[in-house]
Order: C-alpha cells, then structure tokens, then sequence
C-alpha cells in the first residue's frame, strides 16, 4: 500500500472519531431523560428505547458507505442467533416478512412430501395479528382456526387434536402479546402427526417455556423489529431455525428465489458456478441467475442492522425492565380483580411481555371501550388485542378458512380485552399515576 494510501485511510478514521464523537454529544442532549409530567406526558402503550449507541453505529453503517446487508448484519444475526439459542438466524425488513419467508420455506418443493402445498391445511388462531396468518392464505393453504384460552389469549390445547385432518401440514402460532402457549401438549401433537410448527415470536423475543427460550422450540421461527417490539431496527424481523436446509430454503425465499448463495457483494461462493445443470436451463448458465423459488427481495440495509445490533446490546435490561413493569402492574390492579381479568403466564413459563393484557368481564356495568376512552382521555395509551377475531375483518371476507369448533373466545376477547404498556421506557412514576387512573375510574363507577 502506498504512503499516500495510508495516509488517506488515517485522514478518514480521524474524521470519523470526531463524527462519533459529535454524535454522542448530540445523543446525550437529545435523550437527556425528560421530567414525567402527570396529566401531560402521553404514556403510550408501545414504543422504542434508543440513545447514542444506536445513533453512533448508524453513523458508522452509513459512512461504510456499504448501504445492503454488511458488516453489521453479520454481526447480528451471529449475535441473535446466539441469543436464541439456535444455529441460524437470517435478517428480513419485517416480523410479517419472516412470516412469510418461514412459511414459504415449507412450501419448498426441496422437502418432498412434507412440503405444505395448495390446499393443505395449516392450523392457528383467529384472535392474533392478520400476518401470522396471511402468508397461508396468500399461499392458497387452508388456514384452521382453533378457539384460544380466555386466560392466557392463546390456542386452547385440548381443541387442537379435533381440527387436525387429513390435509393438515403445519401449525402457526404466535405467542400471544409474549406469553407462550403451551409448547408441551403443541409439539407433541406436531411430533404426532409429522407437523410443522412456525413459532411466530415477533412479541416474545426472551420467553421462556420450561426455562428454554421461546423460537428454539419451532422448526422455524420469527421476530419482529418494528418500533413497538423489544429491539427495533426501525423496520426489521429475523427468521430462525437450527436446520441448515430450512435456513437455506429461507434464504432463497428472501433473497429474490435464487438458487446461489452467495452474500452481497461475493462470486462463485458453490465453486460450481458454471457448472451445473437446472430446470431448462442450458448447462453452465451462471448460478447468481438460477432460480429455485418464487421469491422476494426481503433484505435489510446495514443501517437496520447497526441499529439493531446496538439494540441486541440491551436486550437483557430490556426484558428485565418489562417484566419488573409488568409486576408493578398486577401487583397494584389486582385490586380490581373481580371488575377485571388481569392477565396470568402460561403454566411453567417465564413471558418476556409484549404489553399488559387487560379483560374487562362481560358482567361488568362498564364496557371495554368506556375504560379505553377514559384512559387515553387521561394520556394513557392502549391498543386492542390486534385484530380480535380476524374472521370478523373485512379482508377475511370470501377467503379460503376453515373454522373449527366454535370462536366463543376469540369473539370475548375481540370484545372486551385491551392492552397497556410496559415497555422499557416506562417507569415506575408513569406506571403509579395508570394505576391511580384505574383507580380514580372503577371507583367512580362501582
Ligand atoms: C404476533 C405478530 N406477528 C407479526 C407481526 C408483524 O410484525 P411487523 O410489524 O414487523 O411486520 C406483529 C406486529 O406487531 C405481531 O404482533
């Protein structure tokens, strides 16, 4: 290298301390902690927690001048995949983006007749989020909808078994607002009938179920990175799985269907590069242009990446500070116990929570929606538990579903549950005055 090279690469890392340097004073001002102000400051039910960390290695990605998956991506998918506790995680812009690349993945025709193919059947819930369920439908699969628990919001395992068919491939589940369901009685019924479970996690990134973490116990499972979840890269998911053919049928989902698996910016990876044969495909046609899959472009750029990799940093304060939120609150509304249904973990499970489930019982004076419309009036936040029972949304209407049993509780908890926040920028004098507001309200009503 020549003198004036090195001179040129020390001219840059001295003009990026200074960046990172500046950065950090700006992040330092900007999240200085603000004064919680009662009857003023907004309490929203979501919301993401960043400082300079995340700014600074955004800054970094960005200067790299790399732009697609890189450096940082590397970094954190090793790092989240270590985390799990599985042996690959792969990155995607969204939670119902790895919904869709995990089960997509299992309609791979690679997995001879366990792939799910056009009018299998794949059973979950109706009282969920829309994308732990679209990817079925959008497949042209069946899916079956099993009634949930009025207790923990997730599938009622004794109902399982009486959905299940000839035509049945897989499960898809999500952990409901963080607390597992229950992954016992769910996977032996998959080992059973020869399943696939997709553990959709996008809410539950560090439950445990019987002290494992929740994502290890699927074939495949996701995350997601949207704001409102654990981490946050801004828009973001992850697919995981410990099989390197799923991962590698994944990846090929994500990355536009291609059979090459080449990372951005790397050549002939196979060493077969012009020497094979596909499809109609002449032979030596160059793999980078060989198709396996009908695929997507799904990738993250590496500023996602970075963000999310400082992110990772704090995730164990994060959980820990949702948990300590989320007893603070059944702690102090459990005074309210016979007005309303306060939420209560799964059987021998430790919930990382997403949020803090509230049911207000049907005998009740007071409806759901006058308790929502006093709290946000008194700058409370509160969110519903996603879409209710999807049946009911007007998207479902003359799609392919099959319900099973009855939806009695899916219908309950579209009609009477709701959600606050406990998430990390929360605290305990923000958390004291939503209690004072329950208070001031069923007491004014009772
Ligand atoms: C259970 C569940 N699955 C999937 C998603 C979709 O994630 P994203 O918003 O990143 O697409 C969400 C979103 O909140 C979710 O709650």
């Amino acid at each position: 290298m020549s003198i004036s090279k090195v001179y040129e690469k020390d001219e840059l890392s001295g003009i990026r301390t200074k960046i990172a340097q500046l950065v950090d004073e700006y992040a330092t001002l900007k999240y200085e902690p603000k004064e919680f102000v009662p009857e003023e400051t907004f309490i929203p039910a979501s919301g993401k927690f960043i400082d300079g960390a995340e700014l600074g290695y955004m800054v970094e990605a960005s200067l790299d001048g790399w732009l697609t998956s890189g450096r940082f991506n590397d970094q954190f998918e090793k790092k989240l995949a270590e985390f799990i506790g599985v042996k690959y995680a792969i990155t995607v812009n969204s939670g119902s983006s790895a919904n869709l690349i995990a089960f997509s993945t299992l309609t791979s025709s690679k997995l001879g007749d366990r792939s799910i193919r056009k009018g299998d059947e794949v059973i979950g819930v109706a009282a969920g989020f829309p994308t732990t369920v679209n990817p079925i439908i959008q497949f042209g699969a069946i899916p079956v909808f099993v009634d949930v628990d009025r207790h923990t919001h997730n599938i009622d395992p004794n109902k399982i078994e009486g959905a299940i068919s000839p035509k049945t491939k897989a499960i898809m589940l999500a952990h409901s607002l963080g607390n597992p369901f229950n992954l016992d009685i769910v996977t032996k019924i998959c080992k059973k009938y020869n399943l696939w479970l997709i553990e959709d996690c996008c809410d539950a990134l560090g439950s445990k179920y019987k002290g494992k973490m929740c994502a290890t116990f699927g074939d495949i499972s996701t995350l997601s990175f949207y704001p409102a979840h654990h981490i946050t890269m801004g828009e973001g998911g992850a697919v995981l799985t410990n099989s390197l053919e799923l991962k590698e049928i994944a990846e090929s989902f994500r990355d536009w269907g291609r059979d090459c698996y080449c990372p951005p910016g790397k050549e002939n990876s196979c060493g077969r590069r012009f020497c094979q044969k596909m499809g109609g495909l002449p032979y030596g046609y160059d793999h980078k242009y060989m198709y396996s899959h009908l695929g997507y472009n799904l990738k993250i750029t590496d500023m996602q990446a970075a963000c999310g990799l400082a992110q990772l940093g704090k995730i164990s304060s994060f959980i820990e500070k949702r948990k300590k939120n989320f007893n603070y609150l059944s702690q102090h509304l459990s005074s309210f116990e016979d007005i309303l249904s306060l939420p209560k973990a799964t059987h021998e499970s430790d919930p990382s929570w997403f949020g803090f489930p509230i049911t207000v019982n049907e005998e009740s004076p007071v409806t759901r929606n006058d308790l929502t419309s006093y709290l946000e009036q008194n700058k409370i936040g509160t969110r519903l538990l996603f879409a209710g029972n999807l049946i009911h949304q007007p998207y479902m209407s003359g799609q392919n579903y099959r319900v099973s049993g009855e939806l009695s509780n899916s219908d309950y908890v579209m009609n009477n549950t709701f959600w606050i926040g406990i998430h990390p920028a929360l605290n305990e004098k923000m958390l004291s005055y939503v209690v004072e507001k329950f208070d001031l309200f069923l007491r004014a009503n009772f």
